[in-house]
């Protein structure tokens, strides 16, 4: 399976000057938010990572990255010339999905929460249709919403209902097998002028492949799309963090657990990033394990 971060430009409840430096790039807590997209990916096993990102910043992502080899995974890089839209990741990423089935999470959503893993394995285990996750909200207006039956299976989805049916905001992360790469390149921009990813995910539902795993009571989803949602996410993650002195999207740690890289390639990052918390959390790892 592949996997795609998409880390685009948009964004219009942001300051300006925010938006200018590519938000994604900004730490939530004390690392990148990019990490964090990333982290779910390979906690789901994904090792071919593809990130899209706009002509002025995908330069940015090269020079945190590179090749991806410290992580134990492959990360290449496509432009987006201009943010037309989610679901143009696969008619942009369509040669580097292949045959594959493939993964596509958004560049400023954070997920956080025990069994995550899990949820993310079984969405990957499933051989046929697409797979979203559904998150109860306050204010599921802000995104695209997913109305559920008795037996909980999808009967609607809009984006950014104005009068929303249900309060199950659709988060940004989907797993879809391969005809996601032809549903998008025959897709016809919204009002809004972009390939919509909720049109993608409403195909599979007519066609009875849509998935919806509901993240259920204690798991975090941040979608920092608002000045108080980016602080609100910061202050999650140092909580976490500070209270169980442990590292929340640890590249590294993940890529060590699964296997992706050994204990001397820990070590040699863990001594890289010296005296911060961050540094000597992958000692310890190196060390003792959790
Ligand atoms: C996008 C999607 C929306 C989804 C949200 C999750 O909204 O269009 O369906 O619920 O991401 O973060 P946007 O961030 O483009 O407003």
């Amino acid at each position: 399976m592949k996997g795609i971060v998409l880390a685009g430009g948009s964004g219009t409840r942001l300051h300006p000057a925010t938006l200018a430096i590519n938000k994604q790039l900004l730490p939530i807590y004390d690392k990148p938010m990019i990490y964090y997209p990333i982290s779910v990916l390979m906690l789901a096993g994904i090792r071919e990572i593809l990130i899209i990102s706009s002509p002025e910043y995908i330069d940015n992502y090269r020079r945190l990255f590179g090749s991806g080899e410290q992580f134990g995974v492959q990360i290449s890089y496509k432009v987006q010339p201009r943010p037309e839209g989610l679901a143009q990741a696969f008619v942009l990423g369509a040669d580097f999905v292949g045959t594959d089935p493939v993964c596509l999470v958004l560049g400023d959503n954070i997920f956080f929460g025990a069994g995550l893993s899990a949820a993310l394995k079984r969405a990957r285990d499933r051989d046929a249709g697409a797979t979203v996750f559904g998150y109860h909200v306050e204010d599921p207006e802000r995104y695209g919403v997913v109305t559920i039956d008795a037996e909980g299976r999808p009967v609607a989805i809009v984006e950014k209902p104005e009068n929303p049916e249900s309060p199950w905001a659709v988060t940004g992360l989907y797993f879809y097998d391969n005809q996601v790469v032809d549903i998008a390149a025959n897709l016809k921009p919204s009002v809004r002028g972009e390939l919509e990813i909720t049109d993608v995910n409403r195909v599979y539902m007519q066609r009875g492949a849509l998935h919806v795993e509901r993240l259920s009571r204690g798991y975090a989803w941040f979608d920092t799309g608002t000045h108080d949602s980016l602080l609100e996410a910061s202050e999650f993650v140092q909580v976490i963090q500070k209270r169980q002195g442990i590292q929340v999207a640890c590249l590294e740690e993940i890529a060590y657990l699964n296997g992706f890289i050994g204990r001397d390639q820990l070590i040699a990052r863990g001594e890289l990033f010296g005296k911060t918390p961050y540094g000597r959390f992958l000692l310890r790892i190196a060390e003792d394990g959790l």
